[in-house]
């Protein structure tokens, strides 16, 4: 779960790591009373930032700079309601501005292909990091964590001696890695990003960005994570699919998935449209693993949650019968449909196979459910429903 900069910021405060007051704000006038308070509370500059879970906020106006209660007023009403990448501004945060002499890029993220966390840093922060990795590699120090030791005094030491930091200032900012790294560690974070980090004149140190991904695994260990979830930023059917256990991920498609087992439905995915090539581009509408014990109950859960979506045409049932046969699961797609009655009204194809498939595709066929399909095998059953997926209404 990726969080918003606020949330970030609520994260970086909880474990020490140095930010400037802020408030959020969700109108202009909002923004003013939050500008009079910090102002009042001694800021002296004002920062407008839109709150959306996408980068390069500044680049598309959505960062503005304020003196005055006034002036944070219109800045505010300027960026609500901007679209940044597709996402509309509803909420900002009004913080005191940092008096900035240097900007610095500092990360932690998990580095899957290497398995090992990864510390990141640059003396030229504030720029997209992209870029400076690929232009000047040079100037990013990449320094692997042992788990073990994380970033201690020494680490952080040694991973700002590499980005090219004198003595001097890698004291000063030394301390902040050490409570960046508990933020990562303590929260279960798979990156934590603070760009730019800055120094002011007078040398201290502050995150003035922040962004944080949690690991969802990891939930169960923080049930004060529950708080972040951003009810309204999140697809209804993923939510709904999270709420009944389920593994489901929307994709961008149209023929729906269900498979028990990650592996199976990864690779149907791939079948799906490898078969939609040949129907004009078809492609598959979402990820759904049902799992091991997929009963009746299961399967109608995660039928409900595709046949609800309108960009579903067909639906392929691809069950490998294991633990759960497939007289079970046959038995499983009926009472399903038979749960769901009307509304279940787009064409199946099911293709079973494993423990007691005969049977399984006994009961089908005898079953003679009009929308259900019955195919043999994995492509033909991928071709039958890009096929159904294609056919005019
Ligand atoms: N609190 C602040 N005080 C002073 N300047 C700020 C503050 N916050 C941001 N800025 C300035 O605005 C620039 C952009 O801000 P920020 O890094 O938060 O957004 P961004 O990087 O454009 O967005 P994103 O992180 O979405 O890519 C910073 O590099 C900094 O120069
Ligand atoms: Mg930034």
């Amino acid at each position: 779960m990726d969080l918003y900069e606020y949330q970030a910021r609520e994260l970086f405060r909880k474990h020490g790591v140095p930010v400037l007051d802020f408030e959020l704000a969700a109108t202009p006038d909002q923004a003013r009373g939050a500008a009079e308070r910090l102002l009042g509370a001694g800021a002296s500059l004002l920062v407008v930032k839109a709150q959306v879970k996408t980068g390069g906020r500044g680049k598309a106006g959505g960062v503005k700079l304020a003196r005055t209660p006034d002036e944070a007023r219109e800045k505010a009403e300027a960026v609500l309601g901007l679209d940044i990448k597709g996402h509309v501004v509803e909420r900002l945060m009004i913080a005191s501005g940092a008096d900035i002499s240097a900007e610095y890029y500092f990360s932690i993220l998990l580095d899957r292909s290497n398995r090992r966390h990864l510390a990141m840093c640059s003396r030229e922060g504030g720029m997209d990091i992209e870029t400076l990795a690929k232009e000047r590699p040079e100037a990013l120090a990449r320094v692997p964590l042992d788990p073990a030791v994380g970033i201690d005094r020494a680490v952080a030491l040694a991973i700002l001696d590499q980005a090219g930091f004198d003595r001097g200032r890698a004291e000063a900012i030394a301390p902040v890695l050490e409570s960046l790294w508990r933020v990562y560690r303590d929260e279960d974070a798979t990156l934590v990003e603070v760009n730019p980090l800055v120094a002011s004149p007078n040398g201290s140190i502050w995150a003035v960005d922040g962004k944080v991904t949690l690991d969802d695994n990891a939930r169960f260990r923080h049930p004060a994570h529950a708080d972040l979830v951003d009810a309204a930023a999140q697809d209804p059917r993923e939510a709904a699919a999270k709420e009944a256990g389920l593994n489901y991920v929307r994709l961008e498609g149209q023929v729906g998935v269900i498979g028990n087992g990650a592996g199976l439905v990864m690779s149907t995915l791939d079948v799906v449209a490898m078969a939609g090539e040949e129907f004009g581009g078809l492609k598959p509408a979402n990820f759904l693993d049902i799992g091991g014990g997929a009963s009746a109950e299961v399967m109608a859960r995660g039928l409900e949650i595709i046949l609800g979506d309108d960009q579903v045409r067909s639906v392929f049932v691809n069950v490998f019968g294991g633990i759960t046969a497939c007289d079970e699961v046959a038995r499983g797609v009926l009472g399903a449909l038979e749960e769901l009655g009307g509304a279940a009204s787009k064409p199946l194809v099911v293709r079973l196979d494993g423990n007691k498939v005969a049977e399984g595709r006994r009961i089908l066929a005898a079953a003679g459910h009009p929308l259900v399909h019955l195919e043999e095998t994995m492509d033909g059953a991928a071709r039958r429903a890009a096929e159904l997926a294609a056919a005019p209404e």
